[in-house]
């Protein structure tokens, strides 16, 4: 989604802000856009496509200026065009706005100013707004803050937005409603960004703004968090993280030779949490995924119902809250504007929320009553992969934690899963040990159309995911089905041109699974099965085997996810496509 990033100060504004909009790309972007000024004199660029095409076109300008606003543009009001690219510039030409989210009356608004003369040069919605504060502080001679806040009061939405005016280069105008905003302070330096990465080479100083009185706050980041660092692409360097990132997100809460679970959030709220009637689970994309096997385990362990939503559609279908209600809100940005607006309705309902994030300090952590944070770190590939692995674990330790709280689990069945949790790094880095099988399996699968994930159980919920991740990266279709469910319909698919994934590791299900894999198999459908290490039955029966360690069914999804983020990433840069960076996709969502 829409990335900003500006900067004040003393030094050359361009090269940072430029530097930053690279930073922000992993978010996802078609058009790109800076703004500076020079002796009074306004400039804008703006381009179609990628930030690099933006800056091959100034090479040889001259960019010099302390003062420089840039954006990265993901479209909702026009096509991507340089034309809809921001900045925009107001009608008199000294005003020149960017904006992240949407102005959802901006329709009535244009026709106002249309109406009084105004003329617009993009489909935008900001562009409009940028006119209408124009407009405000030419009929009312007020200054230019006056004239936004104003302005503001009539929007009904979510924004960012920076603001400058040529006549005043010592100043940049910022503000944000529903959207995000980093504020870095500097020495005589201000930087502004959507995220922290643009900003932490400069200053780990920034300003928090969710309380009336600003504050400053220290970023708990490194640089190298944001790099590369040897892999060819973050996607891949981040499924490679797994086995590090897992780990810190399980140090000092599972205390595995006191076989104890340390989680303050959980802990300080327990009574909420175990005596709730029933827990709503909601989240957007991979983090819904978490949400479903989060279900299966919650059920399981501690007898409470659950319901999995899509935030977009818990939040409009009116639905019944209860104060005392407990949502577990999941998101791995803390950005998404459908989960966070699904949360601000239920909290006003009187729901207590639990927030399980990735992103510190992001707006879903602050509007939780509580929470754990995933401790990932920055996910920049824009198909989540270690932010899910470290939903799974907060997760099941959240579960563990409460029905041994609960009682609803026998002590030896908690200390089987205690240690079970604690093997899954090592177990994981086994998987990540030898790709070679499954770099295999995508080179000979590559050109199909449309793939099926079959799973069950626990399973379920990774086969959902692993056709979702490769979709993402991939552009095959793909489906993911209960593999029971697939008699009543994809079945009809199955042909010798149909890969079928079939996640199969042992577990309850498995002697069904394995019926299952025998209907594909006699209708020719190829099949490709993620099995448990030591299974002599799979290869018989499986065209293609793609092996996990054993671990206990409530914690296998941590372990069955990994061959299918690998598949769709080898299979995505075999057909040459920028993994990190997918069309259309964006990584933090801020929309509705
Ligand atoms: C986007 C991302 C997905 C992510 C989803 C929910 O679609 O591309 O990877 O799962 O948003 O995002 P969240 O940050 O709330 O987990």
């Amino acid at each position: 989604m829409c990335g900003i990033v500006g900067y004040i100060g003393h030094r050359e504004a361009y090269p940072i802000v430029l530097k930053g909009l690279k930073r922000l790309e992993y978010r996802g972007y078609d058009s790109t856009g800076v703004a500076i000024i020079q002796d009074g004199d306004l400039q804008v660029h703006k381009k179609k496509g990628k930030v690099v095409e933006l800056e091959e076109a100034v090479v040889g300008k001259n960019m010099h200026s302390t003062i420089c606003i840039g954006h990265t543009r993901w479209a909702t009001h026009g096509e991507p065009s340089d034309r809809n690219a921001h900045p925009h510039l107001s009608n008199n030409g000294r005003l020149a706005m960017l904006h992240n989210g949407i102005i959802e009356n901006y329709a009535q608004i244009k026709q106002e100013l249309t109406n009084k003369g105004y003329t617009f040069k993009s489909d935008t919605d900001t562009e409009v707004l940028l006119n209408f504060i124009q407009d405000i502080q030419d009929n009312n001679k007020s200054t230019l803050e006056e004239a936004l806040r104003i302005a503001l009061k009539r929007i009904v939405g979510a924004y960012c937005i920076l603001l400058i005016d040529q006549d005043d280069p010592e100043t940049i105008i910022a503000a944000r409603k529903g959207s995000p905003l980093v504020i870095g302070i500097g020495k005589g330096e201000h930087f502004l960004a959507s995220d922290a990465s643009p900003i932490i080479e400069y200053t780990k100083e920034v300003l928090g703004n969710e309380k009336q009185t600003p504050f400053i706050q220290k970023l708990d980041m490194e640089l190298a968090a944001i790099e590369k660092g040897g892999y060819e692409h973050f996607m891949l360097k981040e499924i490679f993280e797994q086995p590090d990132t897992i780990f810190d997100c399980l140090r000092g809460r599972l205390l595995h030779e006191q076989q104890q679970i340390v989680m303050a959030g959980v802990d300080n709220h327990i009574e909420a949490l175990t005596k709730a009637s029933r827990i709503l689970i909601v989240a957007c994309g991979t983090s819904w995924h978490a949400g479903l096997v989060a279900e299966y385990m919650i059920e399981e362990l501690c007898r409470i119902p659950v319901e999995v939503e899509y935030a977009s559609e818990f939040r409009y279908r009116n639905p019944v809250i209860h104060a005392g209600d407990v949502i577990i809100a999941i998101s791995q940005s803390g950005e998404t504007a459908d989960t966070l607006v699904a949360l601000e309705s239920a909290k006003e309902k009187g729901a207590f929320i639990f927030g399980v994030v990735n992103a510190v300090g992001s707006s879903i952590a602050r509007l939780s009553h509580a929470g754990a944070y995933t401790h990932a770190g920055p996910e920049i590939g824009v198909a989540s992969t270690k932010a899910f692995t470290g939903q799974l674990a907060v997760l099941t330790m959240m579960a563990l934690k409460m029905a041994k709280a609960k009682g609803s689990i026998s002590d030896e069945r908690y200390s089987h899963l205690v240690n079970e949790l604690a093997s899954v790094p090592k177990k994981v880095k086994e998987i990540l040990a030898d790709t070679s099988k499954i770099e295999s399996i995508a080179q000979q699968y590559k050109g199909a159309s449309d793939f099926l994930y079959l799973g069950r159980g626990y399973n379920f919920p990774i086969a959902l995911e692993g056709a979702l991740k490769l979709k993402e990266i991939t552009y095959i279709h793909a489906e993911g089905y209960p593999a029971a469910e697939m008699k009543h319909g994809p079945i009809a698919l199955v042909d010798e041109n149909l890969p079928v994934v079939f996640v199969a590791t042992k577990d309850m299900y498995y002697d069904k699974v394995v019926s299952n894999i025998q209907e594909i198999k006699a209708r020719k459908g190829q099949v490709i099965a993620v099995a448990t290490l030591g299974d002599t039955v799979l290869p018989t029966m499986s065209d293609n085997i793609m092996f996990v360690p054993d671990i206990d069914e409530v914690i296998a999804p941590l372990l069955s996810v990994i061959p299918l983020q690998l598949l769709s990433y080898y299979v995505g840069t075999y057909k040459g496509i920028d993994v990190d960076k997918p069309r259309n996709l964006a990584k933090s969502v801020t929309v509705e």
